[in-house]
């Protein structure tokens, strides 16, 4: 095993350190070099019988659902096709609006998830299309998908996942800017600068990586709190929720997530000396608003790791610690700042000498309701 780890600690850390090459080999062929665009051959679906889907269901649990939620964003900002995102044991039992221009996107790292496979089974009963993204070919929810896009991270092994969620995001970009491009919402030229944006995102990634000590240091310093906040707008609100989940999965410390703008109805209560919080401040359009919110926690004693982009002199001077992400397209983000996130649970739960690849209670793959 300890061979298997390829001079890693743990699996879950090889997995990180493994993200540059898993969102590379995900887009891999799929982008079109010459003309920077999208290509997506191994759809069975027609471009005319996509460019009709006009509402969209991502259903998913877990880590996989999170990235549900950043792909919500994409398609509906480059398409204007509006979706929902829901978890897979909720949607199952219910009764879903369905057109005959309604497209389900079930994700799932193993392919396996009952209850996600559940609701892939309902869709297809009732005649919609089904699209997979997953990471694992063979897997139930590949054979049974109508269409399968595959996410290329490699076998995963923690339980928590991590390059699985990056390459899932991947997998959701690269779907919505040909979404966009079958429609005609985009146009050529914004699609070729998202491309050239992506294709940069694995070096960045890389980057973030090798500087995980300002990381590691706010994972020591938060290893006997009892509970911690992550706020965010807007896509950091999507980021918050997987860098909450991956900390209380490996560390057990109590964590929530919260949109900035929400905390005052309710969250605020529970924020009191000392009380750590994670604040993502990485968008533009919204970025005055979450600094006002941050100066509200800090007003209660709070104390703040933040997350702001590369040349952003701002934010060091309302919180205690900042972290700066390298500049990318305000959309695609998430796949950078939930890396230090992976990083900071990942540390916590060394910190406090748990087993990272096995947390108590969990499963890699919930093969059963
Ligand atoms: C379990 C795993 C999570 C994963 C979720 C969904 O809870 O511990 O890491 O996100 O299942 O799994 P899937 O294989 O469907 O993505």
């Amino acid at each position: 095993v300890q061979a298997e780890k390829g001079g890693y600690d743990s699996f879950m850390q090889k997995e990180i350190y493994e993200q540059p090459q898993a969102v590379r080999d995900t887009m891999g062929a799929r982008i079109d070099q010459e003309n920077k665009r999208v290509v997506l051959p191994e759809l069975k679906m027609s471009d005319e019988e996509l460019a009709a889907y006009d509402r969209i269901y991502i259903v998913a649990c877990g880590t996989s659902m999170h990235a549900g939620l950043v792909g919500k964003e994409v398609i509906e900002k480059w398409t204007r096709v509006p979706v929902e995102v829901a978890v897979a044991s909720e949607f199952r039992y219910r009764d879903p609006i369905y057109t005959d221009k309604t497209l389900m996107i079930v994700i799932s790292q193993s392919g396996e998830t009952a209850d996600t496979l559940a609701a892939l089974r309902e869709a297809k009963k009732s005649g919609v299309k089904v699209l997979a993204i997953t990471n694992v070919v063979g897997s139930s929810v590949a054979r049974e998908a109508d269409d399968v896009i595959f996410t290329w991270a490699g076998p995963e092994v923690a339980v928590a996942s991590t390059k699985a969620y990056t390459s899932q995001v991947v997998a959701l970009y690269l779907f919505a800017l040909y979404f966009a491009q079958v429609k005609g919402t985009m146009a050529a030229a914004e699609i070729a600068n998202v491309v050239e944006h992506l294709q940069q995102i694995p070096a960045k990634i890389s980057t973030i990586l090798d500087n995980a000590e300002p990381i590691r240091r706010f994972a020591e310093s938060i290893k006997d709190a009892t509970s911690l906040f992550f706020i965010g707008r807007g896509l950091d609100y999507a980021v918050s929720l997987e860098g909450s989940l991956k900390l209380k999965e490996i560390s057990y410390i109590h964590s929530e997530a919260y949109a900035a703008g929400e905390l005052k109805h309710g969250t605020l209560a529970l924020i009191e000396d000392n009380v750590p919080v994670v604040a993502l401040a990485t968008q533009p359009d919204i970025y005055e608003k979450m600094v006002s919110n941050i100066v509200e926690v800090k007003a209660r004693g709070a104390r703040v790791l933040g997350f702001a982009v590369e040349g952003d002199r701002e934010l060091a001077k309302t919180v205690d610690d900042v972290i700066h992400m390298p500049a990318t397209l305000p959309m695609l983000t998430p796949i950078l700042t939930v890396i230090p996130l992976q990083l900071l649970a990942y540390y916590a739960s060394v910190a406090r000498g748990l087993d990272v690849d096995k947390p108590r209670n969990l499963a890699k793959s919930v093969t059963v309701e």
